[in-house]
């Protein structure tokens, strides 16, 4: 394998000095991109892209042509493991994620396979080993996958929802239904990330898009709990090298002391939240990543170099910090806008890491 020649987002995770503050964002590889749209016609659909292992990555790295990120994040989506556990993923135009079948019984959890990643995955790794060898040690390259609360979400609910109406009638009305769809999803998690860390990934993050939905006890008891047994069973140190994990629960900004008690070595922060306070918070625990309102990005150049400034002098000096949005890059953000955040972040930092 190539050395990897910027190692700065890796540093920073764990908490080691850097020369710039690294920086990359979340859904970097997207709709925003004319390139990307292109590529995606060019497959047929989302899922085909995903399923091809030259164009998934092809745009893995259409982002990182235009800016001067310090990260690739694999190009795939969470729900590639309810799709492997039988549930039949789609996408209807405009109208996000769907699955032909939904599980809301004993009986629909029972039938659940934990996938083998190897292979009723192997699409992902050999994404993930493409991209790997493509990079030829530019940057670190991030895998990830959804929490098992997360992923239960779209599987209960068959789709996105706006008040996750069956999920938490199952998690009230039926908590051991509940947790032992969770065990499974925690299962297929830990299998599915330590197979992207053998393919090559060299960080992991865990996406808790919907945790934040949840009262405190019920996030503990629900999604944290299953995410802290995932981190217990990875492959922390891979090729001599730690690989960092990172957690990241939308809207769990009240929740930061448990979070950082769970075993990963950085916590993605969304703009809900004051990075200075989550630093004080956490204290040497964990590395920080966000967390800036990817709805800035529709500011002119001087309004997006200014909320930079203000995310780095809240951080103030020392290690810890990796930047990036609090959560995805909006798709009709101007592509231009990306690369005024992302220079933003690596000219403004330096005064903090002298
Ligand atoms: O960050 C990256 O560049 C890597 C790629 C990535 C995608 N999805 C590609 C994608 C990642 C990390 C994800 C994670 C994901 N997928 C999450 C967690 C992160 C988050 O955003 O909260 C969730 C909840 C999903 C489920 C999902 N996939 C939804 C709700 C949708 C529809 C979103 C929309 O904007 O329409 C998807 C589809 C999807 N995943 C797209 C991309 C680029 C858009 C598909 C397209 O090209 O039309």
């Amino acid at each position: 394998m190539a050395e990897l020649k910027n190692d700065r987002f890796l540093r920073a995770l764990l908490r080691e000095p850097v020369d710039v503050t690294p920086v990359w964002m979340m859904r970097q590889a997207g709709r925003y991109l004319p390139e990307y749209r292109a590529t995606r016609a060019q497959a047929g659909d989302f899922l085909s892209l995903c399923k091809n292992r030259e164009l998934a990555c092809e745009v893995t790295l259409q982002p990182l042509e235009r800016y001067d990120l310090d990260a690739a994040i694999l190009f795939s989506d969470i729900l590639t493991i309810p799709d492997a556990m039988g549930l039949g993923l789609y996408f209807e135009q405009g109208e996000g994620p769907k699955f032909e079948k939904v599980v809301r019984t004993e009986k629909d959890v029972d039938e659940l396979p934990v996938p083998d990643a190897a292979s009723d995955l192997d699409y992902v790794m050999a994404a993930v080993s493409e991209i790997r060898g493509a990079l030829s040690g530019r940057v670190p390259l991030i895998g990830f996958s959804g929490s098992p609360w997360t992923l239960a979400t779209y599987m209960v609910e068959g789709g996105s929802s706006k008040d996750f109406r069956h999920i938490k009638k199952m998690m009230y009305a039926t908590p051991e239904v509940m947790h032992a769809l969770l065990d499974k999803l925690a299962q297929s998690v830990t299998h599915y990330l330590n197979e992207q860390i053998r393919s090559g990934a060299q960080a992991v993050q865990i996406f808790d898009t919907w945790g934040g939905a949840l009262s405190g006890p019920m996030y503990q008891e629900f999604s944290l709990k299953y995410m802290q047994q995932i981190v217990s069973g990875l492959i922390r140190e891979y090729d001599g090298r730690r690989v960092p994990v990172i957690m990241f629960t939308k809207n769990g900004g009240q929740w930061l002391e448990v979070m950082a008690e769970a075993g990963a070595d950085a916590l993605g922060l969304d703009w809900t939240t004051n990075i200075d306070d989550a630093r004080r918070r956490v204290g040497d625990r964990v590395a920080l990543q966000g967390n800036m309102d990817p709805s800035v990005l529709y500011a002119p150049a001087e309004r997006i170099r200014a909320e930079v400034a203000d995310i780095l002098a809240r951080f103030g000096t020392g290690n810890g910090h990796v930047f990036n949005l609090g959560h995805g890059i909006h798709q009709f953000v101007d592509p231009e806008s990306a690369k005024v955040f992302v220079d933003a972040v690596h000219e403004l930092s330096a005064q903090y890491h002298r």
